[in-house]
């Protein structure tokens, strides 16, 4: 109720102001009051969900780039996300690309953005994790390099990133996939990712914090093996995918929402069989999920834990609690007391 308030104001103004004013109203709410958002967490234990390199309250987390700041964490993990994650946060603080540079389309539900990694920088994100409280959630940091930083130094910026945040949050995830920082989706080519894996290694020798990568909807499914392969080799801890995706007809920028589903779906599935031969890997699905169908065939093929953005963009926190319903209505008809239960039995499940 209060959430269809707050979109019939938000979406009658431009879309990124609407953004900005909602993540200062939101940084300086009253931890408590986010229970007026459905922030009711009793009873979460039952719908915990462990991969291998940690373990989720909740089987839906936030996707990157809707607080990339980090001035909102102890929000967000008030409501029913299992896992926050922040970003993408690059080590110098940067503007981003020109104005305007996000879109809605609201039939659709979903976002067209070519924002660029604007955010504060390092330093001033991590002092926003820092004095932050972001309860029994998992907090990711997405890290990105600097616009101006060439791809040869590229390497150097995620050192930093890494160093800066590895003591600071559960999980860390190098982004190489979004389409709106030029030459940053060449950095997936197989030698230079291992260029950066490399540069990470003795970096990671003395820290367990998990690393994974998120790619891009757009590369071709044949080169995901690879990707988990080099991924495999360098002991990181898994892969995400979907970022957004490009469509030239709507214009610039990376497309988000129901008009990803059907891609992103395609390479999510092709990422999930890659996974079973790689099973000390996890994978973390993101990319036009918006209801619980969305999740439930997720989980049917092979999926565990998963993000969320455009969804609550246009739905509010009730996209949580319609999955959270969907889940008690599953473990019910299935006669199962957890979703742990309920997704080591998933293929016999109705
Ligand atoms: C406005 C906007 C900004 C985004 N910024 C980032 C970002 O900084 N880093 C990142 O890894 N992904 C970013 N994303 C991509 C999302 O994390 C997610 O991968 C993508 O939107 C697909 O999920 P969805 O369909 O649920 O929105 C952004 C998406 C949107 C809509």
């Amino acid at each position: 109720m209060l959430y269809d308030f707050f979109k019939f104001m938000a979406f009658k103004m431009d879309a990124e102001k609407a953004h900005e004013l909602s993540i200062a109203a939101l940084s300086n709410f009253p931890r408590t009051m986010a229970d007026s958002f459905g922030g009711d967490l009793e009873d979460l234990e039952k719908y915990r969900v462990d991969l291998n390199s940690m373990s989720w309250c909740f089987p839906v987390g936030l996707a990157a780039g809707l607080d990339k700041n980090a001035s909102a964490i102890n929000f967000f993990s008030r409501i029913p996300f299992g896992a926050v994650e922040v970003g993408t946060v690059t080590p110098l603080p940067q503007a981003g690309n020109p104005r305007p540079r996000l879109f809605r389309y609201i039939e659709e539900e979903s976002l067209r953005n070519c924002m660029g990694f604007n955010n504060k920088g390092s330093e001033k994100v991590l002092k926003n994790i820092l004095s932050s409280d972001k309860g029994n959630k998992v907090l990711g940091v997405n890290l990105g390099k600097n616009k101006d930083t060439s791809a040869e130094n590229a390497p150097s910026d995620y050192v930093k990133l890494y160093n800066s945040f590895k003591d600071h949050c559960d999980y860390l995830v190098i982004n190489v996939s979004s389409p709106n920082t030029p030459g940053l989706r060449d950095l997936q080519r197989h030698e230079s990712m291992r260029e950066i894996f490399e540069a990470l290694k003795e970096e990671r020798t003395n820290c367990k914090t998990p690393l994974f990568i998120k790619i891009s909807p757009d590369l071709p499914l044949e080169s995901i093996e690879g990707i988990f392969s080099l991924a495999s080799e360098y002991s990181l801890s898994g892969v995400i995918a979907t970022n957004t995706t490009i469509m030239e007809e709507r214009g610039n920028g990376g497309v988000s929402g129901k008009l990803l589903t059907q891609r992103a779906k395609l390479v999510r599935e092709r990422c999930l069989s890659v996974n079973a031969e790689f099973p000390e890997l996890d994978f973390i699905g993101v990319g036009g999920i918006s209801s619980f169908d969305d999740v439930w065939d997720y989980w049917k093929k092979g999926g565990v834990a998963c993000q969320i953005y455009s969804s609550f963009i246009f739905q509010g926190p009730q996209v949580l609690h319609d999955i959270r319903e969907g889940i008690d209505r599953k473990l019910m008809q299935n006669e199962m007391l957890t979703l742990s239960e309920l997704l080591n039995n998933i293929s016999d499940c109705k």
